[in-house]
């Protein structure tokens, strides 16, 4: 075990963990921020996808100890108030439908927005294609974050 102390939305916490423990579960079983969800847990589906200095990174392939000073937002992070530009623009399309893949959607979605405020339908489809929808909800997704980014 080791101590890391770890600056997550905005704030610092210090966790007493096996070095080797994905943040997955640093945040969910430590941490109770259970809004980033265990999919795969082989980084191929994109449920856990959280942000490292601002970068979509998926949490259940990142051991703990290579955060460092790294500033980790989750989805309980990303706004306040759930006044994101894309949660807003989540609601307006209804999204989701079970919802378990949403919050790493909308994680990835926001990562995309910082770096290209007004992407194509190809750059969506290639920065979007490593989050799995096992509801099939892509198309909504796809105009969420065309309507999130004219906001
Ligand atoms: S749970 Fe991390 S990519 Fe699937
Ligand atoms: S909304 Fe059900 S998996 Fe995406």
């Amino acid at each position: 075990m080791a101590i890391f102390n770890l600056k997550i939305n905005g704030n610092t916490q210090e966790v007493d963990v096996d070095p080797a423990t994905p943040v997955l579960w640093v945040l969910r079983d430590h941490l109770q921020l259970s809004g980033t969800k265990y999919g795969c847990g082989i980084g191929q589906c994109g449920a856990c996808t959280i942000h490292l200095d601002g970068v979509a990174m998926r949490s259940c392939s990142l051991p703990v100890s290579q955060v460092g000073d790294q500033a980790i937002t989750t989805i309980e992070g990303l706004s306040d108030d759930g006044s994101h530009p894309l949660q807003k623009a989540w609601v307006t399309h209804d999204v989701p439908q079970c919802g378990y893949c949403q919050a790493g959607q909308i994680m990835s979605a926001a990562a995309l927005l910082k770096n290209v405020p007004n992407p194509s339908d190809e750059e969506i489809e290639a920065s979007m294609n490593g989050n799995i929808c096992r509801c099939g909800t892509y198309l909504r997704i796809k105009a969420a974050i065309k309507t999130a980014a004219n906001s």
